[in-house]
């Protein structure tokens, strides 16, 4: 017997049906996501831009690929709306929106960064789903590479859209610092982005990235030393909890604080070397503030990243996992316990929420 019957509910037909035509839907983009993965990873996208309409045997010959593959994968890019097709020509080609969206990594719209996450995050699906039953964590450093590579594209169209420009200025008196020649620690500074764009921005101040995953320091210190920034910019495996130091005008946490095993530690030691008028920067992801606020594309995102990678970093540190969609209460908690007496949301984007902590 069906739980309806058992239940002795009934089916609605046409409810069932739009149901199943979301999750074909999803099928789609889920399945799509790893081919966008070697869209990037293979330069279609970038060639379809440069060179574009091409056929798929062009494609395959520019781009040193077998043109069985390019061609039934121009069908599903075509299906899914990342790539433009002309029947007559039996031509791809990509729109400048497109085109800006998927290739230019330097672009505040860059949004394929995206696609190395999701790969990386399912190659820990079967570990997590062992996890649901055992309660174990899973350390960010365990993940699949592409994920650090993944994150650092992912955040980093937003920090240069936004961080110099609007984040920094909305927090009390740094901007004027910073010009001035400031102090800065970036904790959970991961492949060092925002440090470095912090770094090009204000050529007076020094700056120190922190990170516990030492492959993500040792890739910052690279970034550093090719910007030609090492004199100004360091970069040491340390945690958060331990962060060397004292007198900083600006403790910044990009996208980290949620995944930390201990929130209310990092938040103390921010507190203790931050000097008298110095101001955290707290830049989390965007969430509501009660879960039926999360019910959006968004939400649906974050929560899912949360699960597979954010709250597993946390509980492996028996942390208190406060997840990728913690509530601003949630996260105003643990910066008081750590000893700030003021929180405040200071900015905000459809991706971010951009908090100021001060002693
Ligand atoms: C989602 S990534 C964000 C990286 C970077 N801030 C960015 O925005 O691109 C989170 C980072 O926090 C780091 N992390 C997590 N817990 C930490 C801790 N207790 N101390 C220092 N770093 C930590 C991870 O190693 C990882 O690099």
């Amino acid at each position: 017997m069906s739980i309806a019957e058992q239940k002795k509910v009934a089916i609605d037909s046409e409810k069932i049906h739009a149901f199943l035509g979301k999750v074909v839907g999803d099928f789609g983009a889920a399945l799509s996501s790893g081919l966008n993965y070697i869209g990037v990873k293979l330069g279609l996208y970038k060639t379809l831009a440069q060179h574009g309409p091409l056929s798929s045997q062009e494609l395959a010959s520019r781009t040193g690929t077998n043109e069985r593959y390019i061609r039934e994968w121009l069908i599903n890019q075509a299906a899914g709306g990342y790539v433009e097709y002309d029947a007559q020509s039996q031509k791809y080609h990509l729109t400048p929106e497109q085109a800006e969206a998927l290739t230019n990594e330097s672009s505040p719209f860059y949004i394929a960064g995206g696609f190395y996450v999701i790969k990386a995050m399912l190659q820990a699906q079967s570990r997590i789903g062992d996890n649901f039953k055992s309660g174990q964590g899973m350390l960010w450093g365990d993940h699949d590479p592409d994920l650090f590579i993944g994150t650092e594209r992912f955040f980093r169209p937003g920090y240069t859209a936004h961080l110099i420009g609007t984040w920094i200025p909305a927090l009390t008196g740094v901007e004027e610092k910073l010009k001035k020649g400031a102090k800065v620690a970036d904790v959970g500074c991961g492949h060092g982005a925002s440090t470095l764009i912090m770094a090009k921005a204000y050529p007076n101040s020094h700056f120190v990235g922190y990170d516990s995953h030492p492959a993500s320091i040792e890739y910052s210190r690279k970034a550093a030393k090719e910007a030609g920034l090492s004199e100004r910019v360091s970069f040491e495996v340390v945690k958060a909890e331990n962060i060397p130091g004292d007198k900083y005008d600006l403790i910044a946490f990009f996208d980290c604080l949620h995944d930390m095993g201990d929130p209310v530690g990092a938040m103390k030691r921010a507190c203790d070397t931050l000097a008298a008028d110095g101001s955290a920067l707290i830049v989390e992801p965007m969430a509501g503030n009660t879960v039926e606020e999360n019910f959006n594309a968004i939400g649906r995102t974050f929560s899912a990243a949360s699960t597979l990678c954010c709250t597993p970093n946390s509980l492996a540190h028996k942390g208190p996992a406060l997840g990728a969609v913690a509530s601003e209460s949630a996260l105003r908690e643990k910066v008081i316990a750590g000893g700030f007496k003021s929180f405040k949301r200071v900015t905000e984007t459809p991706f971010n929420r951009i908090f100021e902590a001060r002693r």
